[in-house]
């Protein structure tokens, strides 16, 4: 039984997972998926399929915070999720600004610093208004950082990279030699996640076991963990279980080394 006194707002959280509280991964992303899947199985749009995913979202958040996680990284938008029907891409982009506007003070007062990862200039302006005055405010805080992949694509992020090493040759902030020494460390320098530890693990809810372009290049060593639980019922518990058993795998890194992450 985890038994865990919640600093912030003195509650306490307990689950019937057995995890170490001193073995928490630094960074967790998470593919927050099925809330269309959710919303059919009730009979309701979509929409409010998403609306139930935020409702998750401010759990996990909270509860990611709470446990020390370092950084945590959703997947909101796709640069494929322009092809789902107008009505459902304006109603993530208004759940978006609500979001927001509620949360921050909250989010604010927990340390948490907000962050983006994916080209947000093309997301319509009140996004971009609240995207900008959230990261501003919380530029300063120290705790979790809530990386949100808005209009992301791995892909996509690649290739930008590789235009952008090209950019900064034509102008002479690096030459050829520093192009052709070029390493892993250097690269990533030139991702959304610039800076940012690679994801010890990947969680996709909802059935489905595929990256769908999320992270491509950084997921080299992340640990996936994947459940049928459709993300608007994905719950405390579910994060939990997902934490014992990152700790119960054997990372080598492409090494030898053995031991568990316990
Ligand atoms: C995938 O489920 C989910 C998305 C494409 C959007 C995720 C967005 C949220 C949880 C809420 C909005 C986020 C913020 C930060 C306010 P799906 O629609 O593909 O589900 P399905 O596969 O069951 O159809």
């Amino acid at each position: 039984m985890w038994k865990f006194l919640n600093k912030k707002s003195n509650e306490v959280e307990k689950t019937n997972v057995d995890f170490d509280i001193n073995n928490i991964p630094k960074h967790i992303a998470i593919i927050m998926d099925g809330n269309g899947r959710w919303a059919k199985a009730r009979n309701l749009p979509r929409t409010m399929g998403h609306r139930a995913g935020v409702e998750t979202l401010k759990k996990i958040v909270r509860e990611c915070s709470d446990l020390g996680v370092k950084y945590l990284t959703v997947y909101a938008f796709s640069t494929e999720n322009w092809k789902r029907p107008p009505e459902e891409v304006g109603g993530l982009m208004k759940l978006l600004v609500e979001y927001l506007s509620n949360e921050l003070r909250e989010l604010y007062a927990n340390n948490v610093q907000i962050r983006t990862i994916g080209d947000v200039s093309k997301l319509p302006k009140p996004c971009i208004d609240i995207l900008d005055k959230s990261m501003h405010d919380t530029k300063d805080n120290t705790g979790l950082v809530l990386n949100l992949a808005l209009n992301y694509g791995g892909r996509y992020e690649i290739l930008r990279a590789v235009k952008n090493i090209f950019k900064d040759y034509k102008e002479g902030i690096i030459s050829e030699e520093d192009i052709l020494n070029i390493d892993d460390n250097k690269f990533s320098g030139y991702l959304y996640t610039g800076g940012i530890p690679d994801p010890d693990i990947i969680v996709r809810p909802s059935g489905e076991e595929r990256l769908s372009n999320f992270l491509l290049w950084q997921c080299a060593y992340s640990e996936f963990w994947y459940s049928n639980i459709n993300w608007p019922d994905f719950s405390i518990e579910n994060l939990h279980e997902a934490i014992a058993d990152f700790q119960n795998r054997d990372r080598r890194f492409g090494g030898v080394k053995s031991g568990k992450n316990k």
